[in-house]
């Protein structure tokens, strides 16, 4: 008999059911260190498919164990973690003056603390939101250590906005009436998280500093990937139309004009229709497309395909994709389920057969990120069981693996582009890119870019003026990929003839530079170091900056824009040469600097030690030797390991690689003298042994 008191308790019964289905208490998570220097939180029923998973990266724990230990990097009762509605809630604290660094690829802003964020895979429009070509969500604290959140979800981030009743740190009550310092967004001290999921995993990683959490952030995804040489010279993207015998045409001119070419990203054209794709040569505009491949490698030079993922009803990809296909199309192509094996086999098999046999280098990968308006609606479905959600956060970044695999198996290093990706995408061979082409805030996503483990290229495509074709060309030859992509109006280097020269000079200076980018490279791999990074990066570094760069760990790049004669460079502390002169110029300073149109400004530290090349056509060749001229700058003695390999192949991994000791000492009349010592144990080294020591600092 159910009596008033019994109907009471069933119903009390049925609210804690149903509070119990649907929350989970506030929690403090229990944190497990999963690898040297990084924990690990579950919290309620993290999904299957995570950012993570789909990455797929092997960590290296052997170079992790060798950064400093230290203990968690936070205070363990100050984050919460709960799961309310379908919908997992984070908060982690927030010290007074601490900055915020990643959070996506942004274009605006370096420190992101008072910003909100719905992290989205999007073309990036111009504001710093969260929709962008890599939302990771992933931050880096100025106080020295990193969160990431592992989710294949649009994850709205409130990055030290929200203001709790119970919060420690109170802002100051302040009337609007009388008090000038009344604010509009009263201090935070929290970053506050939504995942739209019934849980999630949280990573914590410890520094100590900023640069040591990249470090263990790329070191876990695998370390950075090294690029093939080749994929560190020039590039020329031709005209969407371009047949076989325009493109050996245009290789033809580069030589003509002693221009460094290394590879040929060829557009749409070469597909029998594109917008959607059918990846099938065209006929008539590639014939013979293995003469084409092989008389472009008999040039030492390699070839990069654009495509899109969406198959055209015309292309015999379509019968075998469509059953694994999505419900919605992409500009009337289907959609193919890329998490099934199935589809991975189907495309895998088709592009070895068709591409990859006839030695295609590797691919550009368009059109993963948005519109929302171009792309698959979120009420698409697929037959995985995967939500147009979680397909839209991950399907650059499984493109993207998927791809890899594929070279990978062939013991064949690739280099290429994406527009998409997302967290977990250090040991991949892409590049973002995109088309929003403003110059300055592409400097600022190169700065960006090295905290959430991705490569950025400010490409270059058209200018208005001369001075801007130059300044443009100066900057991506000091990026990842040295890219012109003339897709729409065909512009060559050498278009702006008044500027030619300086044009041909930094691309030979970048050529010249290849040792020491592919070392920086090298350090992005097996320590996790970015080869192109923010200036918050360096130890001790005290101003905000959005505008220069360090290229490795001894080079500053400060472009220079259109319009501009002088520019303010931040000096961090220690003293800094002038590049082309070995001239001191400053030191824990900020400094008005001129440069002329021919230079993009460049500093070296104390002690730097360059090695470097004669001007070369073409990325060294395997087994190529080169002469070596080692630079040195300011007074310091100094040491740096030179990496070396084939330059192609993955053997490196099983040791074929040379580290040789560049060592520059100081005797006591205060003489530089410079010593080359390598292993005896080195088996390969693509340098010729009588080296050229050059000290830039003579005063
Ligand atoms: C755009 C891409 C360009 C170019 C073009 C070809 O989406 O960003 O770089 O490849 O497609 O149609």
């Amino acid at each position: 008999m159910i009596t008033k008191m019994n109907c009471r308790k069933i119903s009390f019964l049925g609210m804690l059911l149903f509070a119990m289905l649907n929350c989970s208490a506030q929690s403090i998570p229990e944190w497990k260190m999963i690898h040297p220097g990084i924990w690990k939180a579950v919290i309620g029923k993290p999904d299957a498919m995570t950012l993570l998973s789909v990455a797929d990266a092997t960590p290296n724990l052997e170079a992790m164990s060798k950064l400093p230990k230290g203990s968690f990097p936070l205070p363990q009762g100050e984050i919460s973690m709960s799961v309310v509605d379908h919908k997992t809630y984070l908060r982690f604290p927030l010290e007074k003056g601490e900055q915020l660094f990643g959070l996506g690829l942004n274009f605006k802003n370096v420190n992101q603390r008072g910003k909100i964020f719905n992290l989205h895979v999007d073309h990036y429009n111009g504001e710093d939101n969260g929709r962008t070509h890599a939302p990771v969500p992933f931050y880096v604290s100025s106080k020295g250590y990193g969160v990431l959140i592992d989710a294949a979800r649009y994850i709205t981030v409130y990055a030290g906005t929200g203001v709790r009743t119970d919060t420690k740190n109170p802002p100051e009550l302040l009337d609007r009436n009388t008090s000038k310092n009344w604010k509009a967004h009263p201090y935070s001290d929290a970053v506050e998280m939504l995942v739209p999921a019934d849980g999630v995993a949280v990573y914590v990683f410890e520094g100590p500093t900023p640069m040591q959490v990249v470090q263990r952030y790329n070191l876990m995804n695998g370390g950075g990937y090294l690029p093939p040489k080749w994929g560190l010279g020039f590039t020329q993207r031709v005209p969407t139309l371009y047949s076989q015998t325009d493109i050996l045409k245009e290789v033809q001119q580069f030589k003509e004009h002693a221009f460094p070419l290394d590879f040929i990203g060829v557009e749409p054209g070469w597909q029998s229709m594109a917008y959607p794709c059918t990846f099938e040569w065209d006929k008539t505009r590639f014939p013979n497309p293995k003469s084409f491949i092989d008389s472009l490698s008999a040039q030492g030079i390699r070839s990069n395909l654009w495509m899109n993922p969406y198959v055209s009803p015309v292309g015999s990809l379509y019968p075998k994709l469509k059953p694994l296909s999505a419900s919605h199309t992409v500009w009337n192509g289907i959609i193919p389920d890329i998490t099934l094996p199935k589809t991975q086999q189907i495309f895998k098999d088709h592009f070895i057969k068709e591409h990859l046999s006839l030695g295609v280098s590797g691919y550009k990968m368009d059109e993963t990120d948005g519109f929302d308006s171009w792309l698959w609606p979120d009420v698409t479905t697929f037959p995985s069981g995967y939500s147009a959600e979680q397909m839209r956060q991950m399907y650059g970044l499984k493109m993207q693996r998927m791809t890899a695999g594929w070279f990978k198996e062939m013991n064949k290093r690739t280099f290429g582009l994406t527009r998409a990706s997302n967290a977990g995408s250090s040991g991949l061979p892409y590049v973002i890119y995109n088309d929003y082409y403003d110059h300055k805030d592409f400097i600022t996503a190169l700065v960006n870019s090295s905290f959430i483990g991705i490569l950025w290229t400010p490409e270059v495509r058209a200018s208005k003026t001369a001075e801007e074709w130059v300044r443009r060309i100066q900057s991506v030859c000091f990026s990842p990929m040295a890219m012109l992509n003339a897709w729409a109006d065909g512009t060559k280097p050498w278009s702006f003839p008044e500027v030619e020269k300086a044009v041909q000079d930094v691309a030979q200076l970048r050529m010249q530079l290849l040792p020491y980018i592919y070392n920086c490279f090298s350090q992005y791999h097996f320590e996790g170091k970015p080869p192109f990074r923010s200036m918050q990066l360096v130890e001790g570094f005290r101003f905000s900056t959005k505008d220069q760069y360090m290229m490795g760990d001894q080079i500053i790049v400060a472009p220079m824009f259109a319009g501009e004669k002088t520019r303010t460079v931040h000096f961090p502390s220690g003293k800094w040469y002038d590049f082309y002169t070995g001239d001191f110029v400053g030191e824990n300073q900020p400094l008005v600097i001129t440069a002329s149109l021919e230079k993009i400004p460049l500093f070296v530290r104390d002690g730097g030690i360059i090695p470097m090349v004669p001007p070369h056509f073409h990325a060294p060749a395997q087994g190529e030797k080169l002469a070596l001229e080692i630079r040195h700058y300011g007074k310091m003695p100094a040491s740096i390991e030179l990496y070396d390999d084939d330059g192609i192949s993955f053997d490196y991994e099983k040791g074929m690689h040379s580290k040789t000791q560049l060592v520059v000492t100081k005797n006591e009349k205060g003489e530089l003298k410079g010593n080359m010592i390598r292993r005896s144990t080195d088996k390969v080294f693509s340098y010729k042994e009588d080296v050229v020591w050059k000290f830039m600092t003579s005063k």
